[in-house]
């Protein structure tokens, strides 16, 4: 299976103001994407986030993919060959409206499938998570691990997955769905309850406030920088055949307690940390196989200290803005 490269097409990318999806814009547009298209409710993502992106020609819309209505308007403006679909709303937010949560990951990817099944487009391109599997019963976890969603953002996840492969069983459609890990990297969301670990450590650091440890910190997560994450999808676009899913990860596991002491010492922050009460339903090991991405491109990792570092100089110089 060799589909064409990515240079050359017209791409639509949801949840393309967000984190991962604004540096799959910039990846698509320095790689010759024919014209990149996104569309994002801003949600979580921001028009920040894609300024560079926007000022080598992508089109932004501002529209909400829960509505059958906004995608058919922008595919009539559009001629779309490819759709990555990343839209979501973050796993925190099913503890703040979880039928939401479950909502948007089901109706958006419902609406592409049905675009695709009528011919819309040619290739769709999902991004599942590591949390549909819960926590691992089998480490590392690979493709074929159970599935056992802990928070209804992960039940939305893997019936979005779910979706995607029983229509490509249904109709034949070329849909592929590729599961990254933690990510971490520049432009992640570091405001309120929805900002990850890194995100708001760097935050509070930077503005007085001191970093907070839910439960023991004893959770461990297998974290991969986010041009690694975009690096593989563009190489795995080639090569995964349809209906399959593969995991992107790294082969390291940390703990966040570890994760906070490295933050903490990157900074240089002597101040105490505030233990929390553990979060409800959190998942407690995710350590991912990579065997499968491995066998199918050449996959190149940013070792963990670099991509840290870059993170957190990038954080840095974003909240000393100003000052
Ligand atoms: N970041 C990670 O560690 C990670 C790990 C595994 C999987 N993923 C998956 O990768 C994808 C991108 O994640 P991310 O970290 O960039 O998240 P993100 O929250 O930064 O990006 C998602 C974007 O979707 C937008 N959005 C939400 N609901 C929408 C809707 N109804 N219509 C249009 N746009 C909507 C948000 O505004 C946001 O910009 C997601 O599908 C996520 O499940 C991310």
């Amino acid at each position: 299976m060799l589909r064409d490269q990515c240079s050359g097409k017209t791409v639509l990318i949801t949840g393309g103001a967000g984190f991962i999806g604004s540096h799959l814009a910039d990846r698509l547009l320095n790689d010759g994407a024919k014209q990149v298209v996104i569309v994002d409710n801003l949600f979580l993502g921001s028009e920040k986030n894609i300024e560079s992106a926007v000022g080598k020609g992508a089109v932004f819309y501002n529209e909400d993919i829960e509505y059958a209505a906004s995608l058919d308007y922008i595919f009539e403006r559009h001629s779309i060959d490819i759709v990555f679909n990343l839209a979501t709303k973050a796993l925190n937010y099913s503890f703040i409206n979880p039928g939401n949560a479950f909502t948007t990951n089901v109706a958006g990817v419902i609406n592409l499938l049905e675009l695709q099944r009528k011919g819309k487009f040619k290739t769709l391109c999902h991004f599942s998570t590591s949390e549909v599997y819960g926590t691992a019963v089998y480490e590392p976890m690979d493709e074929a691990h159970p599935k056992a969603p802990t928070t209804t953002y992960a039940a939305g996840k893997a019936a979005a997955d779910l979706a995607v492969e029983s229509y490509v069983n249904m109709f034949n459609i070329d849909a592929f769905i590729v599961r990254p890990f933690n990510n971490y990297g520049p432009r992640q969301n570091y405001k309120g309850l929805l900002a990850g670990i890194i995100p708001i450590t760097a935050w509070r650091i930077h503005n007085g406030v001191s970093p907070e440890l839910h439960g023991e910190g004893e959770q461990s997560r297998d974290f991969i920088f986010v041009h690694d994450t975009v690096d593989a999808v563009i190489k795995l676009f080639r090569v995964l055949p349809a209906g399959e899913s593969v995991n992107i990860s790294t082969d390291n596991c940390c703990t966040i307690k570890d994760l906070l002491d490295r933050v903490i010492i990157y900074y240089g922050y002597k101040g105490p940390i505030l233990k929390k009460k553990a979060r409800g339903a959190d998942v407690l090991t995710h350590n991912a196989s990579n065997q499968k991405v491995k066998s199918l491109i050449e996959y190149d990792l940013t070792s963990f200290d670099d991509g840290l570092a870059k993170t957190l100089d990038w954080y840095r110089s974003e909240f000393n803005v100003g000052k």
